[in-house]
Protein backbone atom coordinates (compact mmCIF):
# COMPACT_ATOMS: atom_id res chain seq x y z
CA UNK A 1 0.00 0.00 0.00
CA UNK A 2 1.37 3.71 -0.68
CA UNK A 3 0.70 6.56 1.11
CA UNK A 4 -1.87 8.97 -0.42
CA UNK A 5 -1.44 10.58 -3.80
CA UNK A 6 -0.18 14.31 -3.64
CA UNK A 7 1.80 17.01 -5.21
CA UNK A 8 2.56 18.73 -2.36
CA UNK A 9 6.54 19.19 -1.58
CA UNK A 10 5.79 17.88 1.83
CA UNK A 11 2.67 16.49 3.76
CA UNK A 12 2.55 17.79 7.57
CA UNK A 13 0.46 16.09 9.98
CA UNK A 14 -0.04 17.32 13.09
CA UNK A 15 -3.11 17.64 16.20
CA UNK A 16 -5.48 20.14 15.51
CA UNK A 17 -7.01 19.12 18.92
CA UNK A 18 -4.18 20.73 20.53
CA UNK A 19 -4.11 24.22 21.44
CA UNK A 20 0.15 25.39 21.20
CA UNK A 21 0.48 22.95 18.16
CA UNK A 22 -2.95 24.40 16.45
CA UNK A 23 -1.45 27.55 17.34
CA UNK A 24 2.13 26.79 15.85
CA UNK A 25 1.29 25.36 12.55
CA UNK A 26 -1.00 28.25 12.29
CA UNK A 27 2.51 30.14 12.41
CA UNK A 28 3.58 28.26 9.40
CA UNK A 29 0.55 28.25 7.21
CA UNK A 30 0.36 32.33 7.24
CA UNK A 31 4.78 32.03 5.93
CA UNK A 32 5.38 32.08 2.33
CA UNK A 33 5.24 28.66 0.72
CA UNK A 34 2.90 26.86 3.05
CA UNK A 35 0.53 26.70 -0.31
CA UNK A 36 3.07 24.24 -1.42
CA UNK A 37 2.60 21.81 1.83
CA UNK A 38 -0.50 20.04 2.31
CA UNK A 39 -1.44 20.26 6.09
CA UNK A 40 -3.87 17.19 7.49
CA UNK A 41 -5.03 17.89 10.79
CA UNK A 42 -4.66 14.06 12.31
CA UNK A 43 -7.22 15.20 14.97
CA UNK A 44 -10.36 15.23 12.32
CA UNK A 45 -9.02 13.31 9.26
CA UNK A 46 -9.71 10.35 8.33
CA UNK A 47 -6.91 6.88 8.74
CA UNK A 48 -6.74 7.40 4.28
CA UNK A 49 -5.18 10.72 4.76
CA UNK A 50 -2.57 9.67 6.77
CA UNK A 51 -1.28 6.99 4.64
CA UNK A 52 -0.46 3.40 5.45
CA UNK A 53 2.69 3.82 7.48
CA UNK A 54 1.39 6.32 9.94
CA UNK A 55 -2.17 5.83 12.34
CA UNK A 56 -3.99 8.03 14.10
CA UNK A 57 -2.77 7.26 17.53
CA UNK A 58 1.24 7.77 16.53
CA UNK A 59 0.27 11.33 14.34
CA UNK A 60 -1.62 12.37 17.54
CA UNK A 61 1.47 11.85 19.79
CA UNK A 62 3.91 13.21 17.89
CA UNK A 63 4.22 16.01 14.60
CA UNK A 64 5.25 13.75 11.43
CA UNK A 65 6.23 15.07 7.59
CA UNK A 66 5.86 13.06 4.63
CA UNK A 67 8.69 13.91 1.46
CA UNK A 68 7.46 14.10 -1.76
CA UNK A 69 9.68 10.71 -2.05
CA UNK A 70 6.84 9.49 0.33
CA UNK A 71 9.43 8.66 3.14
CA UNK A 72 7.95 9.64 6.51
CA UNK A 73 9.78 11.53 9.61
CA UNK A 74 8.34 12.35 13.29
CA UNK A 75 9.34 14.45 15.95
CA UNK A 76 12.38 17.48 16.04
CA UNK A 77 13.08 15.89 12.35
CA UNK A 78 9.83 16.63 11.53
CA UNK A 79 10.78 20.34 12.38
CA UNK A 80 13.31 20.48 10.77
CA UNK A 81 12.58 18.98 7.26
CA UNK A 82 9.01 21.56 7.31
CA UNK A 83 11.57 24.60 8.03
CA UNK A 84 13.92 23.48 5.29
CA UNK A 85 10.62 23.59 3.15
CA UNK A 86 10.16 27.51 3.64
CA UNK A 87 11.78 29.85 2.53
CA UNK A 88 11.90 31.95 5.47
CA UNK A 89 13.09 28.98 7.81
CA UNK A 90 14.84 27.64 5.33
CA UNK A 91 18.72 28.59 6.88
CA UNK A 92 17.24 27.58 10.15
CA UNK A 93 16.48 24.17 8.91
CA UNK A 94 19.56 23.75 7.62
CA UNK A 95 21.50 25.01 10.65
CA UNK A 96 19.48 22.55 12.68
CA UNK A 97 19.86 19.43 11.11
CA UNK A 98 23.77 19.89 11.89
CA UNK A 99 24.63 17.36 14.87
CA UNK A 100 23.98 17.11 17.48
CA UNK A 101 21.75 19.80 17.34
CA UNK A 102 18.82 17.18 15.94
CA UNK A 103 19.28 15.23 19.15
CA UNK A 104 18.85 18.46 21.06
CA UNK A 105 15.82 19.82 19.34
CA UNK A 106 14.07 15.89 19.86
CA UNK A 107 14.72 16.34 23.90
CA UNK A 108 13.61 19.57 23.61
CA UNK A 109 10.03 18.14 21.89
CA UNK A 110 9.79 14.95 24.47
CA UNK A 111 9.82 17.87 27.28
CA UNK A 112 7.50 19.95 25.82
CA UNK A 113 5.29 16.67 25.21
CA UNK A 114 5.53 15.60 28.21
CA UNK A 115 4.18 18.98 29.93
CA UNK A 116 1.85 19.09 26.85
CA UNK A 117 -1.18 17.16 28.75
CA UNK A 118 -1.19 20.02 31.44
CA UNK A 119 -1.02 22.73 29.35
CA UNK A 120 -4.33 21.00 27.43
CA UNK A 121 -6.02 20.74 29.99
CA UNK A 122 -5.64 24.00 31.27
CA UNK A 123 -6.67 25.53 27.65
CA UNK A 124 -9.93 25.67 26.70
CA UNK A 125 -10.36 25.10 22.89
CA UNK A 126 -10.93 28.98 21.25
CA UNK A 127 -14.73 28.58 20.26
CA UNK A 128 -15.42 27.77 23.87
CA UNK A 129 -18.93 29.76 25.32
CA UNK A 130 -16.88 30.10 28.58
CA UNK A 131 -13.91 32.71 27.00
CA UNK A 132 -10.77 32.85 28.42
CA UNK A 133 -11.78 36.07 30.07
CA UNK A 134 -14.80 34.15 31.68
CA UNK A 135 -12.97 30.60 32.85
CA UNK A 136 -10.35 33.07 35.01
CA UNK A 137 -13.30 34.65 36.08
CA UNK A 138 -14.86 31.76 37.49
CA UNK A 139 -11.65 30.17 38.49
CA UNK A 140 -11.69 33.50 40.94
CA UNK A 141 -15.38 32.58 42.39
CA UNK A 142 -13.85 29.19 42.86
CA UNK A 143 -11.50 30.67 45.03
CA UNK A 144 -13.80 33.12 46.64
CA UNK A 145 -16.14 30.29 47.39
CA UNK A 146 -14.00 27.87 49.12
CA UNK A 147 -12.73 31.09 50.89
CA UNK A 148 -16.68 31.75 51.95
CA UNK A 149 -16.51 27.90 53.07
CA UNK A 150 -13.46 28.47 55.28
CA UNK A 151 -15.04 31.99 56.64
CA UNK A 152 -17.94 30.12 58.18
CA UNK A 153 -15.65 26.94 59.57
CA UNK A 154 -13.43 29.50 60.88
CA UNK A 155 -16.54 31.36 62.80
CA UNK A 156 -17.73 28.10 63.89
CA UNK A 157 -14.51 26.90 65.66
CA UNK A 158 -14.11 30.14 67.48
CA UNK A 159 -18.29 31.38 68.57
CA UNK A 160 -20.00 30.11 71.34
CA UNK A 161 -22.39 33.25 70.55
CA UNK A 162 -25.93 31.26 69.59
CA UNK A 163 -27.15 33.62 67.22
CA UNK A 164 -24.13 33.67 65.68
CA UNK A 165 -23.57 29.96 65.46
CA UNK A 166 -27.23 29.76 63.80
CA UNK A 167 -25.95 32.17 61.22
CA UNK A 168 -22.64 30.90 60.36
CA UNK A 169 -24.12 27.52 59.90
CA UNK A 170 -27.16 28.49 57.30
CA UNK A 171 -24.57 30.44 55.48
CA UNK A 172 -22.59 27.77 55.24
CA UNK A 173 -24.54 25.48 53.86
CA UNK A 174 -25.21 28.44 51.25
CA UNK A 175 -21.42 28.78 50.37
CA UNK A 176 -21.29 25.04 50.34
CA UNK A 177 -23.80 24.45 47.51
CA UNK A 178 -22.52 27.87 45.27
CA UNK A 179 -18.94 26.12 45.66
CA UNK A 180 -20.34 22.63 44.27
CA UNK A 181 -22.46 24.86 41.70
CA UNK A 182 -19.10 26.40 40.91
CA UNK A 183 -17.23 23.28 40.65
CA UNK A 184 -19.74 21.91 38.14
CA UNK A 185 -18.24 24.82 35.63
CA UNK A 186 -14.32 24.27 36.33
CA UNK A 187 -12.56 21.12 36.10
CA UNK A 188 -10.03 20.74 39.23
CA UNK A 189 -6.72 21.21 36.56
CA UNK A 190 -8.02 24.75 36.11
CA UNK A 191 -9.27 25.93 39.54
CA UNK A 192 -6.50 27.80 41.56
CA UNK A 193 -3.26 26.52 42.29
CA UNK A 194 -3.43 28.74 45.76
CA UNK A 195 -6.72 26.91 47.17
CA UNK A 196 -4.68 26.26 50.23
CA UNK A 197 -3.82 29.53 50.48
CA UNK A 198 -7.81 30.68 50.09
CA UNK A 199 -8.33 28.03 52.81
CA UNK A 200 -6.56 29.84 55.51
CA UNK A 201 -7.55 33.38 54.65
CA UNK A 202 -10.79 32.72 54.87
CA UNK A 203 -10.55 30.83 57.68
CA UNK A 204 -8.82 33.58 58.97
CA UNK A 205 -11.76 36.11 57.81
CA UNK A 206 -14.03 34.22 60.13
CA UNK A 207 -11.97 33.29 63.04
CA UNK A 208 -10.17 36.28 63.85
CA UNK A 209 -13.22 38.98 64.25
CA UNK A 210 -15.37 35.67 66.22
CA UNK A 211 -12.84 36.66 68.31
CA UNK A 212 -13.98 39.95 68.91
CA UNK A 213 -17.92 39.03 69.26
CA UNK A 214 -21.06 38.58 67.45
CA UNK A 215 -20.64 43.03 66.19
CA UNK A 216 -17.10 42.51 64.29
CA UNK A 217 -18.59 39.46 62.68
CA UNK A 218 -21.30 40.60 60.79
CA UNK A 219 -19.40 43.84 59.90
CA UNK A 220 -17.11 41.15 58.14
CA UNK A 221 -19.57 39.65 56.39
CA UNK A 222 -21.29 42.36 55.60
CA UNK A 223 -17.95 43.82 54.18
CA UNK A 224 -17.17 40.56 52.14
CA UNK A 225 -20.47 40.09 50.61
CA UNK A 226 -20.26 43.97 49.31
CA UNK A 227 -17.25 43.14 47.68
CA UNK A 228 -18.74 39.88 46.05
CA UNK A 229 -21.72 41.04 45.08
CA UNK A 230 -19.72 43.88 42.74
CA UNK A 231 -17.01 40.95 41.44
CA UNK A 232 -20.57 38.67 40.43
CA UNK A 233 -22.15 41.51 38.81
CA UNK A 234 -19.22 41.91 36.96
CA UNK A 235 -19.21 38.88 35.49
CA UNK A 236 -22.52 39.23 34.69
CA UNK A 237 -21.45 42.22 32.62
CA UNK A 238 -19.18 40.33 31.27
CA UNK A 239 -21.66 38.10 29.42
CA UNK A 240 -23.81 40.67 28.40
CA UNK A 241 -21.18 42.33 26.41
CA UNK A 242 -21.11 38.46 24.57
CA UNK A 243 -23.03 37.44 21.75
CA UNK A 244 -25.76 35.33 22.98
CA UNK A 245 -25.24 32.01 23.47
CA UNK A 246 -26.97 29.00 25.50
CA UNK A 247 -24.39 27.57 27.71
CA UNK A 248 -23.35 31.43 28.86
CA UNK A 249 -27.20 31.59 29.54
CA UNK A 250 -26.87 28.95 31.97
CA UNK A 251 -23.54 30.33 33.27
CA UNK A 252 -25.31 33.61 34.03
CA UNK A 253 -28.12 31.81 35.74
CA UNK A 254 -26.14 30.07 38.05
CA UNK A 255 -23.94 33.26 38.34
CA UNK A 256 -27.10 35.58 39.12
CA UNK A 257 -28.57 32.90 41.66
CA UNK A 258 -25.24 32.88 43.48
CA UNK A 259 -25.38 37.18 43.67
CA UNK A 260 -28.73 36.56 44.85
CA UNK A 261 -27.51 34.50 47.63
CA UNK A 262 -24.36 36.90 48.83
CA UNK A 263 -26.90 40.17 49.01
CA UNK A 264 -28.83 38.21 51.06
CA UNK A 265 -26.04 37.58 53.16
CA UNK A 266 -25.31 41.26 53.09
CA UNK A 267 -28.28 42.41 54.32
CA UNK A 268 -28.87 39.95 56.81
CA UNK A 269 -25.70 40.73 58.22
CA UNK A 270 -26.31 44.64 57.85
CA UNK A 271 -29.40 44.04 59.91
CA UNK A 272 -27.72 41.65 62.65
CA UNK A 273 -24.81 43.97 62.84
CA UNK A 274 -27.22 47.31 64.50
CA UNK A 275 -27.72 50.35 63.61
CA UNK A 276 -24.69 51.60 65.52
CA UNK A 277 -21.43 52.81 63.30
CA UNK A 278 -18.75 50.53 63.28
CA UNK A 279 -15.61 51.31 65.61
CA UNK A 280 -12.48 52.95 64.23
CA UNK A 281 -10.68 49.43 64.36
CA UNK A 282 -13.73 47.36 62.77
CA UNK A 283 -13.69 50.03 60.17
CA UNK A 284 -9.85 49.18 59.95
CA UNK A 285 -10.28 45.22 59.82
CA UNK A 286 -12.93 45.71 57.30
CA UNK A 287 -11.33 47.61 54.72
CA UNK A 288 -8.29 44.94 55.36
CA UNK A 289 -10.63 42.32 54.18
CA UNK A 290 -12.18 44.68 51.37
CA UNK A 291 -8.89 45.21 50.01
CA UNK A 292 -7.87 41.52 50.68
CA UNK A 293 -10.31 40.54 48.41
CA UNK A 294 -9.92 42.43 45.63
CA UNK A 295 -5.90 41.11 45.65
CA UNK A 296 -7.29 37.45 46.00
CA UNK A 297 -9.24 38.09 43.28
CA UNK A 298 -6.41 39.09 41.29
CA UNK A 299 -4.24 36.68 42.03
CA UNK A 300 -7.06 33.78 41.50
CA UNK A 301 -7.64 34.95 37.56
CA UNK A 302 -4.14 34.19 37.13
CA UNK A 303 -2.99 31.51 39.27
FE1 LIG B 1 -21.04 32.39 47.94
FE1 LIG C 1 -22.21 34.50 50.79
Amino acid sequence: MKAPESNAVLTVYYDGACPVCSREIALYRRQPGADACAWVDASSCDGIALGPDLDAPTALARMHVRRADGSLVGGARAFITLWQSMPRTRLLGRLAAIPPLPWLLEAGYRTFLAVRPLWRARSPSADSPVTPALRAELRSDHAGETGAVCIYRGILAVTRVEAVRAFALRHLGTEQSHLEQIETWLPPQQRSRLLPAWRLAGWLTGAIPALFGARAVFGTIESVETFVDRHYAQQLDLIDALPPDPTRAELRAVLLACQTDELAHRDEAAMLGGREPPSGLLKLWCAIVGSGSAAAVTLARRL
